[in-house]
């Protein structure tokens, strides 16, 4: 699949639910009630800050709220429609907020990252490199651009966990059927049409996205050796949690793996 339609697929799908930022970021925070916990534990005065795959923005705008005066925190993505998106919700809460620090938001791409070597101290992404086609790519981007000492906090499928591997599941069906019919996504071409709400994100991971990696921990590992410090814990929830007050987000059983890095 070319860079193209990836990136058509992005636009035409950015990632959460439509509507303004407090909708967006409420469906996150439920998804993943630990987040803005981590966010706090982010060091605030760093000078330069770089997140992968913002999205609509929503963690970007939470954490520069949180930063120093002196920072500057650069938001990419590889859809057009999801930075324009973030933009407007960065408009919509300087209505009612005042930014110490506003993320500034850009098209970019993981695997070709458009910043010179050791430019930033700190740099975060949460789901996205294993739907990129060459994570390992992706991997030593970060690194280049991480400053020695720069610290970098990931977020990525764990191999094994229960959403991940239903998701493959569903995957591998619809990939013997597009073999039999000689379609490309043939169910999420059929259930895409009807756009109804219930299919979210699950819809887009067991049938949309274009690429779905997950990994074990010792790939974790393998991927990230060129780091100083690695360290992994499995993290998230395959359910949303009723009482979401004190979640740390590890979970034995959880389907992402948090990578906290030091270069
Ligand atoms: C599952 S969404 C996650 C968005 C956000 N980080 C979040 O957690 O809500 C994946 C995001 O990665 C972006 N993406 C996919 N491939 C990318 C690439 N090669 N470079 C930059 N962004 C990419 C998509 O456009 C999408 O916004």
């Amino acid at each position: 699949m070319s860079n193209k339609s990836q990136e058509d697929f992005w636009s035409e799908n950015p990632c959460g639910r439509d509507g303004d930022f407090d909708l967006v970021a409420k469906q996150r925070y439920d998804m993943e009630p630990y987040l803005p916990r981590e966010f706090e534990n982010i060091k605030k005065d760093y000078n330069d800050y770089l997140e992968i795959g913002c999205g609509q923005g929503v963690d970007a705008i939470s954490i520069s709220k949180l930063l120093s005066k002196k920072s500057k925190y650069i938001a990419i993505d590889f859809s057009k429609e999801s930075i324009e998106i973030a933009k407007k919700h960065l408009i919509q809460k300087k209505i009612s907020e005042n930014f110490a620090v506003e993320p500034y938001f850009q098209e970019g791409d993981a695997q070709a990252l458009n910043f010179e070597n050791e430019k930033f101290d700190f740099i975060y992404s949460m789901g996205v490199l294993h739907h990129t086609p060459d994570p390992q790519k992706c991997i030593d981007e970060i690194h280049r651009v991480l400053k020695t000492n720069g610290e970098a906090l990931i977020f990525l499928y764990k191999k094994g966990s229960l959403k991940v591997e239903i998701a493959k599941f569903m995957r591998f069906i619809q990939k013997s059927l597009d073999k039999i019919l000689k379609k490309d996504r043939f169910i999420y071409q059929i259930l895409n049409k009807k756009k109804s709400p219930i299919f979210g994100t699950m819809f887009l991971e067991c049938f949309g996205v274009p690429w779905f990696e997950n990994f074990t921990e010792k790939e974790i590992y393998r991927m990230f050796r060129n780091f100083k410090k690695i360290d992994v814990k499995a993290y998230g929830y395959n359910f949303p949690k009723i009482n979401k007050k004190n979640l740390t987000g590890e979970n034995k059983f959880g389907y992402f793996h948090r990578i906290h890095l030091i270069k």
